[in-house]
Order: C-alpha cells, then structure tokens, then sequence
C-alpha cells in the first residue's frame, strides 16, 4: 500500500507561506487544507483567499477539509479553487438535513475525488451506507478544530473495521487519518489499513522536514 503525507497547511507559517508551499512541494504528496467556520467547530482557520493564493504554487494536489456547518452551499466553489480533494462532515451533512449521499456525488460531478469525515465519537458503521459514493474517508483521530492536540488510540481499531469493510465489499475507497499523526504511530496506522496522512504540527515542527517526510512515506 502507498502511504501518502499531506501536511497540513493549518501549522504553516502564515506570514511565509510561500517558503512552506514550497517545502511540502518537495518532500510531500497532498496539501492539507483545514477550513474552519467557528461554528461547527470552535476555531476559525482560512478561506477561499489563501486556498487559491496556494493554488498558485502549488505542485501537488489540494486535499481541502471542510469543517463548516452548511457543506452544502460551498462544495462548487471549493471545487473551483483548484481542490482535488474535498471533504466534508458526516455530522454537518446530518446537522444540515443533507443526504450525504447526494453532496458525495455532487463532489464527484465537479470533478473532484469525494471524501467524508467523522470525528472520534461517529462509530465507523455510520460510514458504512456511503462507502459507494466515496473515493476516501477522513477518520479524525482527535476532535476537528485544533493543531497540536493527542493522537486518540481507538483510532487504530477503527480504521481496521473500516478497511474490513472495504475490503470485504471490494471498495475503491482510500482511508485518511487526521490528528496527532507521528514518526510514533504511522507504521501501526498503516498497517491497519490507512493510506493518507495528514501531518501539521508534526511536520512543520520537525527538526528535518525531509526526514519527516521519507519516515512518513516510508520512501
Ligand atoms: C484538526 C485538523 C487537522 C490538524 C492536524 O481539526 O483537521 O488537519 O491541522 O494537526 P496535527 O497534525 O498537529 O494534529
Ligand atoms: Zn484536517
């Protein structure tokens, strides 16, 4: 399996992120784009100005996490920004009376890879009606909303019952996981079945980002 790093651009530097765009360019595979509303979760992070200002540099693919309350009115002008990726809430599409189902294909109309998250309290079953329509799932292993926190070790459980799952029903879907991830816990993460890794306080504070990188990439 191909692991993937996808660092997450929340932990870059804001005032130099030209210097870090540059940086995941050369040693990573995903930008990680956390947009955040101050109302599903409680932080407010960035928007469509920096989204499309990274756009700009960037080489790799843009992999935007959505956690906002109404998925729904943005998902076509996040796919214009450039976004190969984009995900949203299990629990914001629920919250917004939306058919998870529906907002899923409509990613893919645009042309975009589809991908649904669920924070550490969403049982995994939950996921289940809507593998079909995903081309990943987001498996938050801490509560959306901060850099920084600790890595939630029922994550490792998790992912191994999702990726039964696919595996079992023969799904082309990919698994991403997102909080806390490190040098510590990317092998046994891997190992149960996850291939995209989000990194942001990780990476950007690591003392060699290449090292980081090549131990995450396990290449
Ligand atoms: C948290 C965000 C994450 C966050 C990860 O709500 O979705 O992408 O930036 O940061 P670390 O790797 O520091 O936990
Ligand atoms: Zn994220």
């Amino acid at each position: 399996m191909m692991r993937q790093l996808a660092p997450s651009m929340l932990s870059a530097d804001s005032l130099h992120l030209s210097d870090d765009v540059a940086c995941v360019n050369r040693n990573a595979d995903l930008f990680h784009l956390d947009v955040m509303d101050g109302v599903f979760v409680p932080n407010i992070s960035f928007g469509f100005p920096i989204i499309e200002a990274i756009a700009k540099e960037a080489k790799l693919p843009m992999d935007v996490h959505l956690m906002i309350v109404h998925p729904e009115k943005y998902l076509e002008r996040f796919s214009k920004t450039g976004a190969s990726m984009i995900s949203f809430h299990l629990e914001a599409a629920w919250a917004a009376e939306q058919d998870p189902a529906i907002l899923l294909e409509q990613l893919r109309s645009y042309g975009v890879k589809a991908g649904l998250v669920i924070n550490p309290d969403i049982p995994v079953e939950k996921l289940f009606p809507y593998l079909e329509h995903c081309d990943y799932v987001l498996i938050m292993s801490v509560f959306a909303g901060f850099g920084g926190q600790k890595f939630i070790e029922d994550t490792y459980g998790r992912i191994q019952t999702l990726k039964q799952e696919i595996d079992r029903r023969g799904l082309d879907c990919l698994i991403e996981v997102d909080g806390g991830v490190s040098v510590a816990n990317v092998d046994r993460l891997a190992e149960v079945g996850a291939e995209l890794f989000v990194a942001g306080s990780a990476y950007f504070k690591a003392d060699d980002r290449d090292e980081f990188a090549k131990a995450i990439r396990g290449r």
